[in-house]
């Protein structure tokens, strides 16, 4: 496997007064309070009027706050992984989506449905991997290996989409590289470093990375997880292939978030160890009531992150601003109209691809032969 080309920052944090230093603290800084119990019921009931009013639905990520999860179910909307959000936002005859999740989720929505009005409740709520993949430097990287089919993982920039052949999400990659692989593709293969690594090891297809990562699994400690899973012998290790390979191989389940939910539904187990941001936590005990679910460990004695395993992008997303972008219309995703089409291809191949896997057709066959394309 060649591994890549150079480091890539995300952010530049500097020093505070303590001396410390967290890549996320401006994220953080910008996370929301909790409302007390009488404004978050209001704001939830000024939400639902809103929605209809509006003609608006809400798609949210399993990563945001509970609220935001129970509210886009109760109202129509969706809790999803990165994958049925774009489906389903593609889909909805609402013409307004307020998406609650990062910026990229937004962007694919506009993309897919530009006549529909895409709002976020914080166009800041970005992710290291987006950040850590410039398009420019993206594009001179591709250009630099124009045999390789580009792959590239749904977090990332609309420019940094139309640069790519594939689109793929976590739910999906190893099915989408295994059937390039099949085709005689050689993969270039963008941004996070882990996932990546992991498709590789499970595909062996030849795969050149770029070096990015999420900063929320890259801080799961393979050696604190296994001093846990000493504690809790039982227990079952389910883990998002964005974390290290040494916290993968650790894994009774690697998978997408809805992977996650569906191992620990289905495993024969009380008890499981959740190698991903702990938003998940909120689905995985609503849907396994008698199942115990205890969060990998981030701490330990090389931790940097402060994050606990939760993203400071995600946390930004509250009732308060869905209730303001709806009723203001702020905060509205636009994408440059003449990237669409180009950025929209990947993604249809992905989406086009995926239906076939579910419906039992030979999705293989979506994929062509090397020099075909
Ligand atoms: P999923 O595609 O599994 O929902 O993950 C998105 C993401 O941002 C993970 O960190
Ligand atoms: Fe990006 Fe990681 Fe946050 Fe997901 S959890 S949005 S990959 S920074």
């Amino acid at each position: 496997m060649n591994i890549a080309l150079k480091e890539v920052d995300y952010e530049q944090p500097q020093a505070d007064a303590s001396g410390s230093v967290c890549a996320t603290k401006h994220a953080w800084a910008r996370v929301p309070e909790e409302p007390g119990p009488a404004e978050r019921a209001a704001l939830k009931d000024k939400i639902r009027r809103l929605l209809k009013e509006k003609n608006a639905v809400m798609v949210s990520h399993y990563y945001v706050h509970p609220d935001l999860q129970d509210l886009a179910e109760a109202t129509g909307g969706l809790v999803s992984d990165s994958l049925e959000m774009a489906r389903f936002g593609r889909d909805h005859a609402a013409q307004t989506l307020v998406v609650s999740g990062v910026r990229f989720m937004g962007e694919t929505a506009k993309i897919l449905s530009p006549e529909k009005r895409v709002l976020m409740p914080d166009l800041d709520a970005t992710c290291s991997l987006d950040l850590g993949c410039p398009a420019d430097e993206f594009g001179a990287f591709c250009d630099a290996h124009p045999d390789r089919t580009v792959v590239v993982y749904a977090n990332t920039s609309a420019a940094v989409k139309a640069r790519s052949d594939w689109l793929v999400t976590s739910s999906c990659a190893l099915d989408i590289v295994k059937a390039l692989k099949d085709k005689g593709h050689k993969i270039l293969w963008a941004p996070d470093r882990h996932l990546g690594g992991y498709i590789q090891r499970e595909t062996g297809a030849d795969m050149l990375m770029w070096n990015g990562a999420c900063i929320v699994h890259n801080e799961f400690k393979a050696v604190e997880l296994k001093y846990l899973m000493q504690q809790h012998p039982a227990a079952k290790v389910l883990v998002h292939p964005e974390s290290p390979s040494e916290v993968v191989a650790l894994a009774d389940a690697v998978g997408s978030t809805s992977a996650i939910l569906k191992a620990a539904h289905e495993m024969d187990a009380d008890m499981f160890i959740v190698a991903t941001d702990n938003g998940m936590m909120h689905k995985l005990r609503a849907l396994n009531p008698g199942k115990l679910f205890l969060e990998a460990p981030t701490a330990g004695n090389s931790a940097t992150c402060k994050s606990c395993a939760h993203c400071p992008w995600m946390a930004m997303n509250s009732l308060a601003d869905v209730a303001r972008v709806l009723e203001t219309g702020a905060n509205e995703i636009f994408v440059d109209p003449a990237i669409i089409p180009r950025a929209r291809l990947p993604i249809d191949r992905m989406l086009a691809f995926t239906s076939a896997l579910k419906g039992g057709l030979d999705a293989g066959s979506l994929v062509p032969n090397i020099g075909a394309a």
